[in-house]
């Protein structure tokens, strides 16, 4: 359950540009790297992936959200939001998604729990590669 606001309006309220913030941590196949994310004039959010390398994952803290080249043509995107009690899956470690809170681990492209406590995967927020950016459907 997510009681806070939603992607869109905390963009919006940072004046529709938004700057994540760095890759906390990376290893093991995975490289760190920020991105931005802004809102279009459709209301969209949308994600810049320009320079990213396939394997690499990067956290879109302002979009609530975290995505992971999965191939040169494929990307996937998860909702932040842990499936255990709800913190921010947030670093990338040893190649998978760490959520800080008590430690899950997540597999960067399937979103699958690799090391609990969380049980359940993580949620995939319908997107598009448009040119350099990704736009989130959901
Ligand atoms: S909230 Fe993520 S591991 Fe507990």
């Amino acid at each position: 359950m997510n009681a806070g606001p939603g992607r869109r309006t905390v963009l919006r309220a940072a004046g529709a540009v938004a700057v994540t913030t760095p890759l906390l941590s990376a290893c093991g196949g995975s490289s760190g790297s920020s991105g931005a994310a802004t809102t279009g004039p459709d209301g969209a959010v949308r994600l810049d992936v320009g320079g990213m390398a396939v394997g690499e994952s990067r956290y879109y803290r302002d979009a609530r959200v975290i995505l992971t080249r999965s191939s040169e043509s494929d990307y996937v995107v998860f909702d932040q939001t842990c499936p255990h009690q709800g913190c921010a899956v947030s670093e990338v470690k040893e190649g998978k998604l760490l959520c800080p809170c008590h430690g899950s681990y997540f597999d960067p492209v399937s979103g699958d729990p690799v090391h609990g406590p969380a049980a359940t995967a993580l949620t995939v927020v319908p997107s598009s590669l448009e040119g350099t950016e990704i736009v989130l459907r959901g």
